[in-house]
């Protein structure tokens, strides 16, 4: 997959990028990313990149040009509409559908996002128009910019992609069977009188795996019992609720 970054503040997404599974993602060639300044597009001795809304208003409004060039030089005249369903130019701004899992798995099936940083108090209103194919939200709430959201999506896309975590592992999620993740342990067995299960140290495989579900169907009870509804039951998980 292909990601680019178009943003005002290159500097609050690149050290992210990386460091970590990012960095092995890219090193595994999972991922090809590319952060750009939109302020490289702007014309003029000052590369002016917002302006003041028509109609009056506080803040600043990013202008339409240095995007509509920017776009047009990555993905071409037309930009991502043009290029079919693989490719995506995402806007992150609190206005867009929510991020959740199901999202990012559908969007660790295109080949090309390019995602644009919102900032100030808005986007010209011409670039979702003609430009935008995607709009997605991080949650409920106002960030002073997309940068901290585009990070976010991009770590939740990228870690679903082939060879970037071990086998099995993006599978074990919470969310992705739909609950919550259960309790893990690791070393010590005992540690400050708190102890592992038993269960866990059984050797039992099928136990210790009937054990993990019921963990995470309790866990998901209690804490987000709204996602319960949603997840499709065994006889067996209701019959353990039940109880
Ligand atoms: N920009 C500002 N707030 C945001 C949010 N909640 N999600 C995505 N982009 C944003």
């Amino acid at each position: 997959m292909r990601i680019d970054v178009l943003t005002l503040f290159p500097e609050m997404v690149r050290a992210p990028l990386e460091t970590s599974m990012m960095r092995k993602a890219r090193e595994r060639g999972a991922v090809r990313l590319f952060i750009h300044n939109l302020r490289d597009w702007a014309e003029g001795k000052h590369h002016v990149t917002d302006d003041r809304p028509f109609g009056g208003g506080p803040g600043m409004v990013l202008k339409p040009e240095p995007i509509f060039r920017a776009v047009d030089d990555l993905l071409g005249p037309g930009g991502a509409r043009r290029r079919g369903p693989g490719v995506e130019f995402i806007l992150l701004a609190p206005q867009g559908r929510t991020l959740t899992q199901a999202v990012a798995a559908d969007l660790a099936r295109r080949h090309w996002l390019v995602l644009l940083c919102g900032h100030y108090e808005g986007v010209d209103e011409r670039v979702r128009q003609a430009l935008v194919t995607d709009e997605i939200s991080i949650g409920d709430y106002v960030l002073t910019g997309g940068e901290l959201a585009a990070l976010v999506l991009i770590d939740a896309v990228v870690r679903l992609l082939p060879g970037v975590l071990a086998e099995g592992a993006a599978e074990q999620d919470s969310f992705s069977s739909g609950l919550l993740e259960g309790p893990q342990y690791t070393r010590p067995r005992v540690y400050r009188g708190m102890e592992v299960p038993p269960i866990l140290l059984s050797g039992d495989h099928g136990a210790i795996a009937r054990w993990r579900r019921q963990q995470a169907l309790l866990r998901t009870l209690e804490r987000r019992p709204d996602l319960l509804e949603r997840v499709p039951l065994t006889p067996d998980d209701r019959r353990f609720l039940e109880e």
